[in-house]
């Protein structure tokens, strides 16, 4: 049996998925003619209490939008030193917007108001960048799938609004730390001028995220996202099945959780297993004794797939795909490991 446990995006359109896909009314969305795409943009912004949501092809473009709006060249952003924006997104904050980013040591991910409010450069200082962006990640993705405290989340909030910074929350797996603190997505509207949320993570889609915001700062997104070469004709296909991952997958977003923290279990059982973090939401992170390489090569020729994070990290992420028989299997298989 084959285990995949790479991460969340690896998922395939369940047989329903593709039904609702079959059966979507698409029109050119270049045109903005694609009530498929349309239904779901209003009913992601009406989930967020904001003005506008826009539908795009990845979470990478739909962070990158966001920090193009929300900065000018030059400009500098903070964020946390593990943020997806600064690691994984091909240098686009650089390439895209010209804007550097001051990274914080924060923990497993996620950053404090005060440790913001230091690095903020003073504004009439000429010498150094112009700080414009504060950028948040909920769940954290290097830091484990950590959840924020929400009330750091709106301390942060205070300090963006003392200095006039823009705030952007990359929620590409949002949906889990809603689901895990039992919080509501209109809350974080309240706080955010900007949120970017993935329909293809947890929720099972194939493709999709959303950026939204309120018409001020989005009315410019449309724009930025055709210099990306974000525009799509008939999306509509594919807003389908993000309708459909948003009305029959969040809530199940728990059993993932589930999952993760009964693997989390049996790993700190296990002899050669040296630490595993907190587990919140659907990623695990541990440390083993030995080497981590010979572990996921000697895992990948029985057929179970993980990555490892460098420093001696591994990473398992449960999904849709990894179902209640794959589990079981896999624990199993996890007692019984020998080197
Ligand atoms: C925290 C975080 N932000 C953004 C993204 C980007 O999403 P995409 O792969 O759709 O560009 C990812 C992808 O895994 C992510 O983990």
């Amino acid at each position: 049996m084959r285990i995949d446990l790479r991460s969340d995006t690896i998922t395939r359109p369940t047989q329903e998925m593709l039904e609702a896909m079959m059966q979507a009314e698409v029109g050119d969305d270049v045109y903005k003619e694609d009530p498929s795409v349309n239904a779901l943009e209003e009913k992601v912004a009406n989930m967020f209490g904001k003005d506008q949501a826009l539908f795009f092809p990845s979470g990478s473009m739909a962070n990158q939008t966001a920090i193009k709006l929300h900065t000018h060249p030059g400009e500098q952003l903070i964020a946390d030193q593990y943020a997806h924006v600064y690691n994984y997104e091909g240098g686009g904050v650089s390439f895209n917007s010209g804007v550097s980013c001051k990274l914080l040591s924060g923990h497993r991910g996620m950053i404090t108001a005060d440790q913001v409010l230091s690095a903020i450069n003073p504004p009439d200082f000429y010498h150094s960048a112009l700080t414009s962006l504060v950028c948040i990640e909920n769940t954290t993705n290097k830091g484990g799938g950590a959840c924020y405290d929400f009330e750091e989340i709106k301390n942060i909030k205070q300090v963006c609004q003392e200095h006039n910074l823009g705030y952007h929350l990359d929620g590409a797996r949002l949906w889990n730390a809603l689901v895990a603190k039992n919080e509501e997505a209109i809350e974080y509207g309240k706080v955010f001028d900007t949120i970017s949320v993935c329909l293809s993570k947890g929720l099972g889609a194939p493709v999709g995220s959303l950026l939204v915001g309120d018409n001020e700062i989005m009315n410019d997104a449309i724009r930025v996202r055709k210099t990306l070469g974000g525009a799509m004709r008939q999306v509509g296909y594919l807003a389908a099945a993000g309708i459909y991952a948003l009305d029959h997958n969040y809530d199940r977003l728990e059993e993932d959780h589930k999952k993760a923290k009964e693997l989390g279990a049996v790993l700190m059982d296990l002899s050669f297993v040296k630490k595993v973090e907190p587990i919140e939401t659907n990623i695990i992170i541990f440390t083993i004794d030995e080497d981590a390489d010979n572990f996921i090569s000697l895992m990948a020729k029985k057929d179970i797939h993980f990555y490892g994070m460098g420093q001696g990290k591994l990473r398992f992420v449960t999904h849709l795909d990894y179902t209640q028989q794959k589990h079981e299997y896999f624990l199993e298989e996890l007692m019984s490991f020998t080197f």
